[in-house]
């Protein structure tokens, strides 16, 4: 194939925008900040033999028909896949790539920067001088939790929560996990979800979302936790039912909240999350760093070039594809 039709839905970091151009200099690059909506994504897809995504698409059975039975791989900028209908790419013997690995890291360092903000109430604290209330040292002025000694629950041991525990080990927490099938690791122990929302000073959430997991933290489980307890998501917004958590940090049910990710996103301003000072809310920003990024777009646009070549892709989620 000497001019394969690719889109690519938004201006990815250089190194991988360079070696999709490297390839194919003709490559269809959307160049505005905004993705495309539904419609111009629709519209642009149709004829393509390769699409390389972002989270912010919707990837669906309607697009890849839309596209055409041409459509030879997806390839998307993220590990999340909860975006991409996989069993709809499988059946069309499409192979759908995305990026694990490279942002393991900068997540976990994410995860705990939020745990960090969150127990040691920092934004309340850069917001209290901004607001000129800053008048003197006070001996209880903005207390919070400490880190040392405390126990940390990890929901989902996989290679994030993995590199959570990691990074608790150096503050001498305690771990504690829940995950199917995950192998300890870490110093971390193996506990029912119950036992781990009982006996957590921090909750960190770190599964993927499916229809298993939607809504996982739910009112049941914020009324399992300490009221002293601080809770983490760094995983999907849809993890969380968002106005159970509202109720629990407003009645203090439990002590306070940082979130990566919320459903949907942008979170409307008019959300009442925005009000509460005990929830601390980042745009998404788990793998924001320029290496990781940068490592992201490179891994996007070689599992991209791997499926227009009829190659197995560096990092399929659907291998299934190939026996086919
Ligand atoms: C980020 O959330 C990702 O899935 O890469």
């Amino acid at each position: 194939m000497s001019h394969p039709k690719i889109f690519i839905t938004r201006l990815i970091p250089g190194p991988g925008l360079a070696l999709v151009q490297k390839h194919f200099p003709n490559a269809d690059i959307w160049p505005a900040e905004m993705p495309p909506t539904r419609e111009q994504l629709l519209a642009k897809i149709r004829g393509m033999d390769g699409l390389l995504c972002l989270l912010t698409e919707r990837i669906d059975a309607e697009l890849m028909d839309a596209a055409g039975p041409q459509l030879k791989v997806i390839s998307s900028m993220s590990v999340g896949m909860d975006h991409i209908d996989i069993p709809a790419a499988t059946a069309r013997g499409i192979p759908v790539g995305n990026t694990p690995g490279v942002l393991t890291d900068a997540t976990a360092d994410q995860a705990f920067a939020l745990l960090l903000a969150a127990a040691r109430r920092l934004v309340e604290g850069v917001d209290y001088i901004r607001d000129g209330k800053w008048t003197t040292w006070h001996p209880q002025l903005l207390l919070g939790a400490d880190l040392t000694g405390a126990t940390l629950g990890i929901v989902g041991f996989g290679r994030i929560g993995q590199a959570v525990a990691k990074r608790a080990q150096g503050f001498d927490m305690q771990v504690l996990y829940h995950s199917p099938n995950a192998e300890p690791a870490y110093g971390a122990q193996a506990v029912d979800l119950d036992t781990l929302l009982r006996e957590s000073d921090f909750v960190s959430i770190n599964v993927p979302l499916t229809e298993k997991t939607r809504h996982l933290v739910n009112a049941e489980f914020l009324a399992k936790m300490k009221p002293t307890a601080v809770l983490v998501n760094t995983a999907r917004g849809g993890v969380l039912d968002q106005t159970a958590l509202y109720n629990a940090l407003k009645s203090n049910q439990i002590f306070a909240a940082a979130l990566d990710v919320t459903d949907p996103e942008p979170l409307p301003m008019d959300s009442p999350l925005l009000e509460l000072k005990n929830c601390i809310i980042v745009p998404h920003l788990g793998s924001a760093s320029y290496k990781t990024r940068n490592m992201m777009s490179k891994l996007a646009a070689e599992n991209l070039i791997a499926g227009l070549k009829g190659e197995r892709l560096p990092n399929c989620v659907n291998v299934s594809v190939y026996r086919s």
